[in-house]
């Protein structure tokens, strides 16, 4: 290799060191605008959310369940189990929220009502003009 060669390539590998951490900070403010989406809109009219239409329907997306309820309308929390991570569902028959993994269990405030779990859900206001329910997750 003659020397311009090798000058060359110490350049352009210079420029590929500096080059890396700034497209790796790019990537990371990408992830972090798309992690900051803390607004859930939910349009009631759409068929997949039909169930919400009625007292004890419920539908869970986007790690957020949406129960709603005979006594505190519709509500939203976090559905993602404090325990260990599955995902909860809303149980009729005891009127509260219960994990399928480990049968913990919480209140519509997110309160732990029976373990494993040891910490609550996370409750989101909801806001509710005309089919559409805005959730704010922040
Ligand atoms: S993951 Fe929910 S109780 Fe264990």
């Amino acid at each position: 290799m003659d020397r311009r060669k090798a000058l060359q390539r110490m350049v352009t590998g210079s420029a590929t060191l500096f080059m890396v951490p700034t497209a790796l900070a790019a990537c990371g403010n990408t992830k972090k605008k798309s992690a900051d989406n803390s607004q859930l809109t939910v349009n009631l009219a759409d068929a997949a959310n039909a169930p919400l239409k009625q007292q004890g329907g419920f539908v869970v997306t986007d790690n957020t369940i949406i129960i709603n309820t005979a006594a505190d309308g519709i509500i939203a929390l976090s559905s993602i189990c404090t325990h260990k991570g599955c995902t909860v569902e809303y149980d009729k028959t005891n009127k509260d929220i219960l994990c399928p993994c480990h049968q913990s269990e919480f209140a519509f405030d997110g309160s732990v009502l029976q373990g494993p779990a040891v910490k609550p859900l996370p409750k989101y206001k909801v806001t509710r003009n005309g089919d559409t329910l805005t959730i704010d997750r922040s």
